[in-house]
């Protein structure tokens, strides 16, 4: 089968990877790509939003498949365009319908799905600038530190945590008169839940599902989880406090209702769900839903999954998920990012990469890279993913660690501490 993944980071990175090991596959092509995805499939110069163009490749070039990476394309409805297509409609799309993609698109239909199927969540309440004085009302029935969600996406930037209502407020105000454009018009307020975080992925055909395993991604620029938020600075999996115990009220209290939820809403849902779960006493609560596989999460995950992917997202593609077998490697996987100085601000590009081939032991992810004659160029502020195997999570770790500081980029920077807080 020739198959077609949409996205060009990291994520999409250890996807092309992993599907590449299948015997299932024929070709694999990537839109658009990056200088990782090319040494292990054909990048295809697309834009994974431009349906119509995606269209004419995929009937051009006898797609049987499509693997969806990020979640724009599926919140602005990639699966539909295709179920609507007398010509595409054949073409399984692995993610959600438009409608079940509003899980990520919109933080007050996530709460209003989790409140509706009894998922346990933080208490919340949602308004719209028509309704500001039940906003101050309700900050001030919570607690500090205070929770304000922008209802759609906002690049990751749309969460604020404050400790200071006045300052809450002023915050809420900004946000519901288009702080984050449109995604903020309305504004999710949420008790502040005080735990660890960790992110469980689920694979569902609809009916049936998969737990993949789980893994704890590093959010913060700095060390001891300090600074500023990035797109994810390395994870870790397993995660040493999500054991059995754990797991099983995951699958009971969260998974279970989130599949038969979506069953009794008749949310139509092939693909991964990330579940974004905080620990609170022992008792797992969701932070958010995710539409997609997590990055860098991806990078740990699939480096854990023994079984043919290709044969899993067949499963899900024609509602046999359940014959599937999913088997799991032991072993830990870590993964530490290389990211631009500067990032999450300001940095430069089109810096040259060097030392690639040195590397030994690692599994290089790219996630912000692109080829420019025989050269690698940095492209992004995440760079490229050094991820590894280990009996432990510190052995892990040191072969990631070691490899990082081989290659080579003006202005490198990463985290020494990924994992720091699990045993
Ligand atoms: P989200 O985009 O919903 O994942 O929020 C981004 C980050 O904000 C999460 O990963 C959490 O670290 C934090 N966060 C979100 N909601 C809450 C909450 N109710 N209590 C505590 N932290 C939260
Ligand atoms: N690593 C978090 C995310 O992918 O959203």
């Amino acid at each position: 089968m020739n198959i077609l993944l949409l996205g060009n980071g990291g994520r999409e990175s250890a996807l092309a990877w992993k599907m590449k090991q299948s015997n299932k596959l024929d070709t694999l092509f990537v839109a658009p790509g990056n200088a990782g995805t090319h040494e292990v499939a054909k990048n295809i110069d697309l834009s994974a939003t431009d349906f119509p163009a995606i269209k004419h490749f995929v009937l051009s070039n006898g797609i049987g498949m499509v693997v969806v990476g990020p979640e724009e394309p599926l919140v602005r409805g990639v699966y539909d365009f295709f179920v609507n297509d007398s010509e595409l409609k054949n073409i399984p799309v692995i993610g959600p319908s438009k409608e079940g993609a509003q899980l990520e698109g919109s933080k007050d239909f996530a709460k209003q799905f989790m409140m509706r199927h009894n998922i346990p969540t933080a208490r919340y309440k949602s308004f719209t600038i028509d309704e500001l004085d039940e906003a101050y009302q309700f900050l001030g029935e919570l607690s500090a530190p205070y929770v304000l969600k922008a209802d759609g996406l906002a690049a990751g930037k749309g969460v604020l945590i404050i400790n200071n209502i006045e300052e809450a407020k002023r915050e809420l105000k900004e946000m519901l008169s288009g702080m984050f454009g449109a995604a903020s018009k309305t504004v999710v307020i949420e008790e502040f839940l005080s735990g660890i975080e960790c992110s469980v992925f689920v694979l569902t055909d609809g009916d049936s599902y998969k737990i993949l395993p789980v893994a704890k991604d590093y959010k913060r620029i700095g060390e001891g989880d300090t600074g500023l938020n990035t797109g994810g600075m390395g994870a870790v999996s397993p995660v040493s406090f999500a054991d059995d115990t754990f797991m099983k009220k995951v699958e009971e209290r969260i998974v279970m209702p989130t599949i038969e939820g979506l069953k009794k809403d008749n949310i139509v849902y092939k693909g991964f769900i990330f579940l974004g779960l905080i620990e609170v006493e022992g008792e797992p609560m969701v932070i958010e839903y995710n539409v997609r596989m997590g990055d860098p999460e991806t990078e740990v995950v699939m480096l854990r999954i023994k079984s043919d992917l290709v044969s899993l997202l067949e499963g899900v593609a024609t509602g046999t998920l359940r014959d599937r077998s999913l088997e799991i490697d032991d072993r830990y996987a870590v993964t530490v990012m290389l990211v631009s100085g500067g990032y999450p601000g300001d940095y430069e590009k089109d810096k040259e990469i060097t030392g690639l081939e040195s590397v030994s032991g690692s599994i290089l992810f790219h996630a912000g890279t692109k080829l420019n004659g025989g050269k690698v160029l940095t492209s992004g502020g995440r760079v490229i993913a050094v991820s590894s195997y280990g009996k432990t999570k510190d052995e892990a770790l040191s072969v990631s660690f070691e490899n990082a500081e081989k290659v080579l980029f003006d202005k490198k920077y990463y985290r020494k501490d990924i994992g720091f807080d699990l045993k």
